[in-house]
């Protein structure tokens, strides 16, 4: 007969409590321990493995030790069991003829081992987003196209060389420039860039007597500006903070430059910075004059407020 829950547990020489749990061995099915409680045990309960029982009845559990030996059997811990509901040992509370009650099992090993069932957990976890990889990674793509998109080297019209009747004197030119903004449509904006045509001096500080180049997004060269083609077109925005600048007589020192009125920066005619929190001198852009004056500049975005120039556009 197997021991029963709430069944008397007594020593040989006195009654010490009741099984309040037992302990089944997953394996071979059997009871393997009780856990004893009550008065005789004290604010504990003990587990007491089925071997030290002598005998089993209806209501009693009968040991053949003394109540003096109690104390050498281990207390009972139930953290380190659950019941066999909870893990679904199949069949096993149909096997063991006992009350409905607590009737537990030992934790598995690696249930206690929390590291290893940790690894177990983040190795599942990878193996599902290599799983899910083929099918995420067109939406990815598609969303991080942008991103990656070429440069847009277009040249655009902007202007006639007729207007520029001086050396060394700032002229607007106005523009609308088709602009696409990831998965927006397509729209037209307002842009501006600033042409001189620029004298020898100017030339050569701008040039320093060096073409300049233009890359694309490969790193490619696009365009080479000679520094002997006597117009210099910059960028529209203040290389501070990107704002738009203008040409002004600076009655303070005596001459016309580019100031910024956002916080005040103002650029020579070459487009060095003279004062104010620039970073860098204004952003010269590809230029080439047709045979009929006209003017086409690739209108090239700059990054804002650093030293060097990274393109964005
Ligand atoms: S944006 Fe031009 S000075 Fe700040």
């Amino acid at each position: 007969m197997q021991p029963k829950l709430k069944s008397k547990v007594k020593f040989a020489d006195r009654e010490v409590g009741e099984v309040t749990r037992i302990i089944v061995d997953p394996f071979s099915r059997e009871v393997s321990h009780i856990v004893v409680g009550g008065n005789g045990v004290g604010p504990v309960e003990r587990q007491i493995p089925t071997d030290r029982i002598k005998m089993v009845t209806e209501d009693t559990v009968e040991l053949g030790a003394a109540s003096s030996e109690l104390e050498r059997f281990p207390l009972f811990r139930r953290d380190e069991y659950v019941t066999i509901r909870e893990i679904e040992i199949a069949h096993l509370e149909d096997h063991l003829n006992v009350e409905p009650g607590e009737v537990l099992v030992p934790v598995p090993e690696l249930e206690r081992d929390v590291k290893r069932r940790t690894f177990f957990t983040y190795l599942t976890h990878v193996i599902s987003v290599l799983l899910a990889l083929p099918l995420v990674f067109p939406v990815l793509k598609f969303l991080m196209k942008p991103m990656y998109a070429p440069y847009d080297n277009r040249w655009i019209r902007v202007g006639n060389v007729s207007r520029l009747k001086k050396e060394d004197v700032g002229a607007q030119f106005k523009f609308k420039r088709k602009q696409k903004e990831a998965f927006m449509p397509e729209t037209e904006v307002d842009k501006n860039v600033w042409v001189i045509k620029a004298s020898p001096a100017v030339l050569d500080s701008v040039y320093k007597g060096k073409e300049m180049k233009f890359l694309d997004h490969k790193g490619d060269v696009i365009w080479v500006n000679k520094p002997t083609v006597p117009y210099i077109a910059y960028s529209g925005k203040c290389p501070h903070l990107g704002c738009g600048y203008k040409w002004r007589n600076v009655r303070k020192l005596g001459k016309e430059l580019f100031l910024c009125p956002c916080h005040l920066s103002f650029f020579s005619v070459s487009g060095e910075v003279m004062g104010g929190p620039a970073p860098r001198p204004l952003d010269v852009l590809p230029i080439q004059v047709a045979e009929s004056g006209d003017i086409q500049v690739i209108d090239i975005e700059y990054k804002a407020g650093v030293k060097e120039r990274v393109r964005l556009v």
